[in-house]
């Protein structure tokens, strides 16, 4: 018998498929993913229909209190239990799936924001002598992203800090780049003669990634 993933689909876009190349990417590897691997538990996480708090300075307190054993208010606890439920639900899940646009050369706040919930020194790394060090073993994740610009190549390389951040982020949580991989759609904006052509690459290239994650 084949083991059995718990796959976290996370979309970080609130437009539908329609209008949205990033969610017609996370639409395409669902639809396939569900198909070629019938017997995992999949569990998808919208972002934007989420009530996802800024890391402000309560929800803050109440970590760093639970972290050192101190008492908290109930208002700590409650921001701490939210950012934890999310990092606890992250945890949990074999492989992860996150579809994400490039906006002002970055991710969406509320993916942001749900980075910060997962990034917790004990939790996803540690501080060592030696520098940070991840705690995060086991994973695979799929990066699913669509920007309207070119940035794999000539100046837009610098500027990129929508995938890179989030492999950034997830290398610093021990996620390493070999089970990290991405599907990437660009210039479509740039270029919008070959925009349909471009999309359904990636579409294709989206499909074949689910059958084989
Ligand atoms: C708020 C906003 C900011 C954007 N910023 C950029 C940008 O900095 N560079 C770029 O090339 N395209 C930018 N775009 C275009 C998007 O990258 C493009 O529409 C892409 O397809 C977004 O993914 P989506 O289709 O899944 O929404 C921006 C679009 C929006 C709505």
């Amino acid at each position: 018998m084949s083991y059995m993933s718990n796959v976290l689909f996370i979309k970080a876009n609130g437009l539908p498929a329609e209008r949205s190349v990033s969610v017609t990417l996370y639409e395409t590897f669902l639809k396939n993913y569900k198909s070629s691997h019938p017997e995992d538990t999949i569990t998808e996480l919208n972002l934007f229909e989420e009530n996802l708090p800024y890391y402000d300075v309560t929800m803050m307190n109440g970590l760093f209190k639970e972290a050192a054993g101190e008492p908290r208010t109930e208002e700590e606890q409650k921001l701490a239990d939210i950012a934890n439920g999310y990092l606890d639900q992250f945890l949990a899940a074999d492989k992860i799936v996150i579809a994400f646009p490039l906006w002002n050369l970055t991710i969406p706040a509320q993916f942001s924001t749900y980075l910060f919930y997962l990034n917790q020194a004990g939790k996803t790394f540690k501080y060592t002598e030696q520098g940070p060090v991840g705690l995060v073993t086991g994973k695979k994740v799929a990066l699913l992203n669509a920007r309207g610009g070119i940035y794999s190549d000539g100046p837009g390389v610098a500027l990129e800090m929508s995938v890179n951040y989030v492999r950034n982020i997830f290398n610093h949580f021990g996620i390493t780049s070999s089970d990290i991989q991405a599907v990437v759609v660009e210039g479509h904006n740039a270029n919008p003669a070959k925009a349909q052509d471009i999309i359904s690459v990636g579409k294709e290239e989206a499909a074949a990634l689910a059958e084989k994650f």
